[in-house]
């Protein structure tokens, strides 16, 4: 029977259970249960260094858990062979946090790639999808400048370009706005909001430090701390909450639980 996920009601399209990670005797992951909804905006937030990129990473099949499950619908990526999970692995577009952007080409070659190395589409089919590609993210134009031509803020839009180009049903980005100022991160955001609009069914799973950003964009939100699942709710579950430990870390104050 389809799951559905108790914060949005939509159906699971990604679920850990009972997730265990550890880096030699560092554990990271200890038990996680999440669940990410079909076609909205799920946003990963939690301290630095509590696991969310690792996270990311497992759903990617570039990280195998120690223990637990992950599907991705009806699937089992931790049965699955490597080769599998390759393929998998193409239904992802993904935002680094740096952007990760060939710096010796230029923008187009940057986006086109992935259809150059992985399908059979022509030059004209290939050149009309950049150019509408980089439209939608602000950037007509551009597509003959290399990445050190460009700002922070328009490189990590390039890299959307680049996630969307293979038309992903999912859309990961690990903190897609850190070291943008804060029009340019308020840009950003925006353009997940309208990706997530222009392409219904698309899932999108967000890491962010931005708390402001997270309460404005996100359908869902999941506060992990310790390797664990803390809390989930909506924005506006987050934003009103009294637990201590919550609302130290939406308001981002020194007093609370936890410490420095
Ligand atoms: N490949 C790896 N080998 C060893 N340790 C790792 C590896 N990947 C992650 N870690 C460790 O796992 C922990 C969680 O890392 P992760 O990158 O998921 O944190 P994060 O929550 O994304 O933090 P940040 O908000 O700073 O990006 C860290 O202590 C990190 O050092
Ligand atoms: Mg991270």
């Amino acid at each position: 029977m389809e799951q559905l996920d108790p914060v949005t009601g939509e159906p699971v399209a990604i679920a850990y259970e009972d997730v265990h990670k550890a880096f030699g005797s560092h554990k990271v992951l200890c038990g996680l249960n999440l669940l990410i909804p079909a076609g909205k905006i799920t946003a990963i937030i939690g301290r630095s260094g509590t696991g969310k990129s690792v996270t990311l990473k497992h759903v990617m099949g570039l990280l195998r858990p120690d223990k637990g499950r992950i599907y991705l619908g009806e699937e089992d990526l931790t049965a699955m062979s490597d080769k599998k999970l390759r393929h998998v692995r193409n239904r992802f577009g993904v935002v680094f946090q740096h952007a990760a952007l060939f710096d010796s080409m230029n923008v187009y070659n940057n986006i086109a790639f992935p259809l150059f190395e992985h399908t059979r589409m022509r030059k004209p089919e290939i050149d009309a999808k950049v150019a509408k590609l980089l439209a939608q993210v602000g950037l007509s134009g551009t597509e003959q400048k290399i990445p050190s031509e460009l700002s922070g803020g328009m490189r990590k839009r390039v890299g959307l370009a680049r996630a969307l180009v293979r038309d992903p049903e999912f859309i990961l980005y690990d903190e897609p706005t850190t070291g943008l100022d804060p029009i340019l991160a308020a840009a950003m955001d925006e353009l997940m909001v309208e990706t997530q609009a222009s392409r219904p069914g698309i899932t999108s799973v967000v890491i962010s430090h931005d708390m402001h950003a997270v309460l404005h964009i996100a359908d869902k939100v999941a506060f992990i701390v310790d390797g664990l699942l803390y809390a989930e709710g909506t924005a506006e579950f987050f934003r009103d909450h009294t637990d201590p430990l919550i609302h130290q870390f939406v308001t981002g104050s020194l007093d609370g639980p936890m410490k420095v």
